[in-house]
C-alpha cells in the first residue's frame, strides 16, 4: 500500500487549487470573491475564516459547482487531484460531489430529506454511487452511523431526521459526507447552530474521521476559537478577498484585520488574563460600497491616506505568510 502523502512537504502536490477566482452577480458589477487563491494538499486542514458576507460560503459552493441562481464565475481556475473542475462536464462533476469531495452545510436539516429514513439516506450513497448491495449498503450504513458516535445504529437506521436533536443530526451528515472517504471534506460552518459542547465533540469527530481518511479538510468558520488545535493553515476572508494567509495558526496575527478578529474573541476559559475584549469597529462592506482602495480601510486603527487610494496586493512576507496590507510589506 502507497504511504499517505506528507502535506508538510514541501513536494506534496496540492490535492485543490484555486487561483485568481473572481465571482460576480449578473445583476452587478460587485465581485462578492475577488482574485481568491486558495491550495490544500492531501490530508491538509485549513480554516477559511471571516465576518459574515466576507464570501465564504460563495468560495464553497464555487469549488462544488453549487453556485446560487445569478451567481457567474467570471475568473480563475479550480483544480482537483489534477482535474479542471471548471472545464469538467456537468455530469461528472457532479459524481464528484459526494464521492471525492464531501459537503457539510451549516444547517443538518438543509441537508436531511424530513421524509426518508436516516437508513436509507445513508445506505442510497452505497448503493448509487459505489454499486453496493442492498444488504452490503445496509451493513456499510450501521458501521458508519457507529463511527460518528450515534448510540443506538439500528434505531437509527430506521428514523426519521425530525426525531434526532441538532448535534446527531450533524453526525449523520457527517456520517453522509465521509461514505466514500472523499479526498477533500468543505465543511461550512458545520457548528453555528450547536451548543458550544455539541460543538466541540462535532469538531473532534470531523477531526478524527478525517484524520484517519487522510482527506483534506476545508473548514469554513466565523469562529476563531474553533480553528485552536484543529486548523494551523489559515485563510482570513474579507469582502471578497485574502487578507491574510498563513501556516502558522492564528496565535500571533499580522494584518491589522486578524488583529481586530483576535482581540474580538472572548478570553478562551483556560485563559487568565482577564483581557479585554475589543470588538472591531464599524462593518463589513456590502455590495453597494464599491471602495478601490482596501477593504478594511474604514475600519482600520492604522490607515493611512494611500490605504483608501488602491488595493494593496497580498504580498509573501516569509515562507507560509502572505498579507494585504502596506504597512506590513515587510516582517
Ligand atoms: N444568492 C445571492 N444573491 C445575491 N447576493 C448574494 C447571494 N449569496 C451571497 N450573496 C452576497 O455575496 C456575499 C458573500 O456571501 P457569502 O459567501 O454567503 O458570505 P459568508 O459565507 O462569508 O457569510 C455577501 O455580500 C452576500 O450578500
Ligand atoms: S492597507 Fe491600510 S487600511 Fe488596509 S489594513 Fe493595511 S493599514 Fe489598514
Ligand atoms: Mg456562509
Amino acid at each position: 500500500m502507497t504511504p499517505p502523502l506528507d502535506p508538510s512537504s514541501p513536494s506534496t502536490p496540492p490535492l485543490l487549487e484555486i487561483a485568481n477566482l473572481s465571482v460576480a452577480f449578473s445583476q452587478g458589477r460587485h465581485l462578492p470573491i475577488r482574485d481568491l487563491s486558495l491550495a490544500l494538499k492531501a490530508g491538509e486542514v485549513a480554516g477559511l475564516v471571516g465576518e459574515s458576507g466576507s464570501g465564504k460560503s460563495l468560495t464553497a459552493f464555487s469549488l462544488m459547482g453549487l453556485l446560487p441562481h445569478g451567481a457567474k464565475i467570471r475568473g480563475g481556475k479550480i483544480s482537483f487531484e489534477g482535474l479542471n473542475l471548471l472545464a469538467l462536464d456537468p455530469q461528472k462533476r457532479r459524481s464528484l460531489c459526494g464521492s471525492a469531495m464531501g459537503m457539510i452545510f451549516q444547517e443538518p436539516l438543509s441537508a436531511l430529506n424530513p421524509v426518508i429514513t436516516i437508513g436509507e439516506q445513508v445506505a442510497e450513497i452505497f448503493r448509487y454511487k459505489a454499486g453496493k448491495t442492498r444488504q452490503e449498503a445496509k451493513e456499510l450504513s450501521l458501521s458508519l452511523l457507529s463511527q460518528v458516535g450515534l448510540p443506538n445504529p439500528k434505531a437509527a437506521f430506521k428514523s426519521y431526521p425530525h426525531r434526532f436533536s441538532g448535534g446527531m443530526r450533524q453526525r449523520v451528515v457527517i456520517a453522509m459526507a465521509l461514505a466514500l472517504n472523499p479526498a477533500l471534506v468543505v465543511a461550512d460552518e458545520p457548528t453555528t447552530a450547536l451548543d458550544p459542547t455539541i460543538a466541540l465533540q462535532i469538531i473532534n469527530l470531523l477531526r478524527d474521521l478525517t484524520a484517519a481518511r487522510n482527506s483534506g479538510v476545508l473548514f469554513i468558520t466565523h469562529n476563531l476559537r474553533i480553528l485552536e488545535g484543529f486548523a494551523r493553515k489559515v485563510f482570513v476572508m474579507y469582502a471578497g478577498l485574502i487578507l491574510e494567509e498563513t501556516e502558522r495558526g492564528l496565535k500571533s496575527p499580522v494584518h491589522p484585520y486578524t488583529q481586530g478578529l483576535v482581540r474580538a474573541l472572548p478570553p478562551n476559559p483556560s485563559e487568565r488574563s482577564g483581557r479585554a475584549l475589543i470588538p472591531i469597529p464599524g462593518g463589513a462592506p456590502g455590495p453597494s460600497d464599491d471602495l478601490p482602495g482596501c477593504p478594511f480601510a474604514p475600519r482600520c486603527p492604522e490607515r493611512e491616506e494611500r490605504c483608501a487610494l488602491s488595493l494593496p496586493p497580498l504580498k509573501t512576507l516569509r515562507e507560509g505568510l502572505k498579507v494585504r496590507c502596506f504597512r506590513r510589506e515587510t516582517c
